[in-house]
This record gives C-alpha cells, structure tokens and sequence, in this order.
C-alpha cells in the first residue's frame, strides 16, 4: 500500500509534518513497516480541504488531530482487507 502525504505550503501549514509524524508512529506500532511504503508529495492540487493524502490511488483529506483515528479506521482496515 503506498500512502503519499501532500508537503505542499498550504498542507504543510495545515499540518502536514503532524499527519507524517502520526502515521509515521502508527506504521510502527502495528508493525507495518514492510506492507506500507509512505512518501511526501507536493502539491495534489486539494489545497481547500484538510492535509491532502493519496492511499493507493484514492485521495483523503485528513485534520492533524484526527490523524490517529484516520489510520485506525481507513489504513489498518484496508491493510487487513488486503491481507485477507
Ligand atoms: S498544498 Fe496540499 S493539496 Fe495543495
């Protein structure tokens, strides 16, 4: 699975290092290191909304204090998916 996080400047002053950091620390957590490739990404053209990120192919928009709850319920739920 590859989840890319825009680093663009309006993402990035919506907390964009903060949703890098959080997914950063849950990828370790659940040990996921080896299924999850994460890379930063500028601009995605989605600037109006929250922290812009791509899962896959599909486009999110994410706000830094729900980023632990985001990964819980849209990352680890497709990893498992995936997995299955
Ligand atoms: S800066 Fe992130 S979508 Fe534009």
């Amino acid at each position: 699975m590859k989840i890319k996080v825009c680093i663009g400047s309006s993402c990035h002053l919506k907390g964009s290092r903060i949703v890098i950091q959080t997914f950063q620390n849950q990828i370790e957590k659940h040990n996921l290191q080896d299924v999850i490739q994460m890379s930063g990404q500028f601009c995605m053209k989605n600037c109006q909304n929250g922290v812009c990120i791509m899962i896959d192919d599909k486009a999110f928009s994410v706000n830094p204090a729900e980023a632990d709850s985001f990964f819980e319920k849209e990352i680890i739920t497709r990893v498992k998916v995936c997995n299955d």
